[in-house]
C-alpha cells in the first residue's frame, strides 16, 4: 500500500504566489521520481487558496499524484452559517479529503468532541474522506484514559463501514511543532499509542503527525502501524518537503 503524505499548510502561506511556489517544487520532485513512485500526496491549503490550488493540482506531474484536502468543514450541510464553508461546496471545488478535529481547532478555538463528531458525520455524508486528528495534550496523569475518551466521543455513532473510510491521524498535542517545548514523539511510542487507538477503534488506517521533518519522516513511514504522515510546518518549507516526498517514495 502506498504511503500517504498529507501537507497541512495551516494558515502559513502568506500569499497565493508563495503557495504556487511550493506546488511548483512538488511538481518538480514528482517529475523526478517518475510514474512508479510508491506514495500519494494530499495538499490541504487554506480555504482562500483552494480554487487556485485545485487548478494547479490538475496540471503537470501533480495531476495524477496529488489530491486536494481542506483543513476544516462546517458543522451543517447547508444554510446560514456566517464564515463557514460546507462540505458540498468543498466537494464541488474538487476537494476529496478534509481534516477534522485538528488540535489547533480543539484547543485554540474551543472545538469540543461533540462538534468534531458532528463535523465528522457531515464530512462522511458529503462523501469526503475525513482525516480525523486525535491526540493527548500531555503525557502526564491519566493521559491514556483521556485519549481513549476523546477517541470514543469523536467517533460516537459512526458505523464501522464509515470508520473504515476515515484516516486517523495520531497527533499528540505536545508534539505539534508550534506548541511550546514541542518535540516529535518517537516512532516506538507513537506505535504504542496506535495500539491503544486500535483497542478502541479496531484495525484502521493510522497516520502520525507532530513535528515530522525530513530527518524523522523515514522512521515513522517505515513502521507498519502508520499508513503515512501528516506534515504541518515542514510542508510549507518547499525544499524540506520535497525531501520528505523523496523519502516516502522509497518506502
Ligand atoms: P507540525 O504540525 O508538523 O508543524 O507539528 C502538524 C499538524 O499540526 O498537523
Amino acid at each position: 500500500m502506498k504511503k500517504l503524505v498529507i501537507a497541512n499548510w495551516k494558515m502559513l502561506p502568506t500569499s497565493l504566489a508563495e503557495a504556487q511556489e511550493i506546488l511548483a517544487r512538488m511538481d518538480d520532485v514528482l517529475g523526478e521520481l517518475g510514474e512508479n513512485r510508491e506514495m500519494s500526496l494530499v495538499v490541504c491549503p487554506p480555504f482562500v487558496f483552494i480554487e487556485e490550488v485545485a487548478r494547479t493540482l490538475g496540471t503537470g506531474h501533480l495531476e495524477h499524484s496529488a489530491e486536494l484536502g481542506a483543513q476544516d468543514i462546517a458543522i451543517q450541510e447547508s444554510g446560514a452559517l456566517t464564515g463557514e464553508v460546507s462540505g458540498s461546496q468543498l466537494a464541488k471545488l474538487g476537494v476529496h479529503y478534509v481534516i477534522i478535529g485538528h488540535s489547533e481547532r480543539r484547543w485554540k478555538l474551543g472545538e469540543s468532541d461533540a462538534t468534531v463528531n458532528e463535523k465528522l458525520k457531515v464530512a462522511l455524508r458529503d462523501g469526503l474522506i475525513p482525516i480525523v486528528c486525535v491526540g493527548e495534550r500531555t503525557r502526564e496523569g491519566e493521559w491514556q484514559a483521556e485519549l481513549s475518551a476523546q477517541v470514543q466521543a469523536t467517533f460516537s455513532g459512526v458505523s464501522s463501514d464509515d470508520l473504515g473510510r476515515c484516516l486517523i491521524a495520531y497527533e499528540p498535542v505536545w508534539a505539534i511543532s508550534t506548541n511550546p517545548g514541542a518535540r516529535p514523539d518517537t516512532p516506538e511510542s507513537a506505535a504504542q499509542s496506535v495500539a491503544l487507538l486500535r483497542d478502541v477503534l479496531g484495525q484502521q488506517r493510522f497516520l502520525y503527525g507532530g513535528s515530522v521533518t525530513d530527518k524523522n519522516a523515514r522512521a515513522f513511514l517505515e513502521r507498519p502501524e502508520f499508513s503515512g504522515v501528516l506534515v504541518g510546518g515542514a510542508s510549507v518549507r518547499a525544499e524540506e518537503f520535497t525531501r520528505i516526498l523523496e523519502i516516502s517514495a522509497t518506502i
